[in-house]
């Protein structure tokens, strides 16, 4: 049967990509995307589109039913640099979205939802290197605090009620589609911005500030990935570390200066970087390799490659 897929938060750095590469993949109109606000050309163009916000389950049960849909992507959320200026907002919409979602699982509305963690889960208390996918979290952001309560619920919503969640702890996500929302790994993508448009660029982060990272497709992949394999395969239901590469502001600075032998950075960190040292700077994926195969594509060599060619003018 022909799977029927709603995107929320379909307008965003990872959602744009993802609903262009489900489109590709399962017919335009069978994946809907919705937002509080509209996306950009390229996407709004290219299938079904609904106004949804993700906090409001009645509206999200109504376009659940009309357009009979069976597999949920929750993409929208406030990201790490954002929710520590607005706790009380990013709390509220991380986890009644998720809720809400969770709840259509439950209810039996839907057959199979996919929600992003983030390596915010972890904490200053961590080990910071090839962290595990099983160790000392403790994380110390507001994001951070609403990534790991979300992945408890979602192994007990699994456990529970038998909803088939799947989730990924994504790193840093660099793409040149659609700018990134505030985050704290936000630079890896505007140093790419400012080197094409001005040859220079000040970094809020320290240059030896070491952060996991990863280039959009291969994210998209892994997430299409985990999304098909069969059910007893998803062996972690809370949330599935995932990693790429990992590298400083330095080391992106050294590849550009390949391309572009005049950039220039410069560093003044501000408060993103507490949130930045409280992260590992390595993480052991080892789990999602064994469970579904997992294998990153992209370092920062070709990324760097990408984003330049993709953003010249
Ligand atoms: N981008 C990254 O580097 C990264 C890394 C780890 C985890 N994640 C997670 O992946 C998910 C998507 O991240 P992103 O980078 O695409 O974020 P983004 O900020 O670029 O996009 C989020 C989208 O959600 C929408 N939105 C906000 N409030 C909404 C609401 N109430 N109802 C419906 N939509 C709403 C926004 O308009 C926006 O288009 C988030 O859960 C994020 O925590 C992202």
């Amino acid at each position: 049967m022909q799977k029927s897929i709603l995107i929320i938060g379909a307008c965003g750095q990872i959602g744009t990509e993802l609903t262009l590469a489900l489109r590709d993949k399962h017919g335009k109109e069978n994946v809907i995307a919705s937002d509080i606000r509209e996306g950009s050309e390229n996407l709004m163009d290219s299938g079904p589109f609904e106004v949804l916000d993700a906090t409001d389950y009645d509206a999200l049960e109504e376009i659940v039913a009309y357009y009979e849909i069976s597999e949920v992507y929750l993409m929208a959320a406030m990201l790490s640099a954002t929710a520590e200026k607005f706790p009380m907002r990013a709390w509220n919409l991380n986890m009644n979205s998720l809720f809400n979602v969770l709840n259509l699982g439950k209810e039996k509305k839907v057959d199979k939802i996919f929600w992003p963690s983030s390596i915010a889960v972890f904490g200053p208390n961590t080990p910071k290197e090839h962290t595990l996918q099983s160790t000392i979290m403790e994380p110390s952001t507001v994001y951070g605090i609403s990534k790991q309560s979300g992945e408890r619920w979602c192994e007990y919503y699994h456990h529970k009620f038998g909803v088939d969640v799947r989730s990924i702890r994504y790193p840093g996500l660099i793409s040149w589609k659609t700018m990134p929302g505030g985050g704290t790994t936000d630079y890896a993508v505007e140093i790419y911005h400012k080197a094409l448009s001005e040859g220079t660029y000040t970094c809020f982060l320290k240059e030896d500030t070491e952060l996991p990272m990863m280039f959009m497709d291969d994210a998209i992949r892994a997430t299409l990935q985990l999304m098909e394999v069969d059910k007893e395969n998803v062996k972690v239901r809370a949330s599935y570390n995932l990693a790429a590469m990992s590298f400083t502001p330095a080391q992106i600075a050294e590849q550009i200066k390949k391309h572009i032998k005049d950039f220039k950075i410069s560093y003044k960190p501000d408060f993103r970087q507490a949130i930045a040292d409280s992260w590992p700077s390595s993480i052991d994926d080892s789990k999602a390799r064994t469970d579904w195969g997992w294998q990153a594509r992209f370092d920062l060599e070709n990324t760097t490659k990408e984003m330049l060619e993709n953003l010249a003018p």
